[in-house]
């Protein structure tokens, strides 16, 4: 039995398609529909229930719209704000990011002292403090939120040094702290990772979300116990090369341009979607 309907991921702009690509890499006959939310970036700072707002009109749209057979919350930070009620209102698996970035991240320490860092409202709502307790790893868990770090990706500033200074100061905390390895929380900052080592020094380890994410998708294709609660789904069968559509709500030209630099040249045929007015309004592709 074959699925042919896409799978769906979404983030406020371009940190999703490093999760993007994982997904591509292990599961490459997989068709995808992404969206970029670049016109409502960053949500890291906004109010909790307005980023769920958007999570739900978007995780919709791609249900709705684009007939979806699972929904992959590639933004921390919407996941941290949204996860379970979006689970609840939508009959096709979601997954999200940050139980896997939280595996990658316990067993790759070999300390056992690890940092995360995400946006104000990633590490605010204490989703990762929460998913780090619940493995029961014997870990002592420090969390630093990252203002700024996402507006720098979406310019297209990964390595200058403004960013640099910015995360001199931002990555105090976990220097201080005498971590070994840590996990990005923001699907954005991979595209950091180098002036985050710079920084760091290269006795810590970083971890991203994206690879541990994509083995959940499989898991959920394979029908692996640790998929159990999700609703089962299948693979798209043969025939065809998969397609990937990738929207963006905000500068499509941009879209096309940076994210042609950040994940290569699919981006350059990057869709626009606009939003209705409210988040509870249907969107218009
Ligand atoms: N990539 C999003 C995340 O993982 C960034 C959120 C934002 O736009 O601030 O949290």
């Amino acid at each position: 039995m074959s699925d042919d309907r896409p799978i769906g991921m979404f983030d406020s702009g371009f940190g999703g398609l490093t999760v993007a690509r994982a997904v591509i890499d292990l599961l490459p006959d997989e068709d995808l529909v992404y969206v970029g939310d670049s016109g409502r970036y960053p949500y890291g700072p906004r109010p909790r229930a307005e980023v769920r707002g958007f999570a739900h009109q978007i995780t919709r749209f791609l249900v709705d719209e684009h007939d979806v057979k699972m929904v992959i919350v590639a933004c921390n930070t919407a996941e941290a704000a949204a996860f379970h009620e979006l689970r609840a209102a939508t009959d096709v698996p979601v997954l999200g990011v940050i139980d896997p970035g939280v595996r990658a991240l316990v067993s790759a320490t070999t300390s056992g002292r690890v940092g995360v860092i995400g946006t104000v409202g990633t590490i605010s709502s204490g989703a990762y403090q929460r998913a780090v307790e619940a493995t029961g790893a014997a870990v002592k868990l420090t969390c630093a939120a990252c203002p700024g770090f996402v507006e720098f990706v979406e310019r297209g500033e990964t390595d200058t040094d403004q960013v640099h200074v910015l995360a001199e100061r931002l990555l105090a905390p976990v220097i201080d702290a005498g971590v070994d390895t840590l996990l990005l929380g923001c699907t954005h900052y991979p595209y950091l990772a180098r002036t985050l080592a710079d920084v760091l020094g290269r006795e810590v380890v970083l971890v991203s979300s994206a690879d541990e994410t994509a083995f959940a998708v499989r898991a959920v294709f394979d029908g692996h116990p640790s998929a159990a609660e999700l609703p089962a789904v299948a693979r798209r069968g043969a025939g065809r090369p998969a397609r990937h559509r990738f929207l963006s709500s905000g500068d499509v030209a941009w879209f096309r341009e940076l994210g042609g630099r950040l994940f290569g040249p699919e981006l350059a045929d990057a869709e626009g979607v606009t939003w209705a007015p409210s988040p509870s309004g249907s969107p218009a592709a």
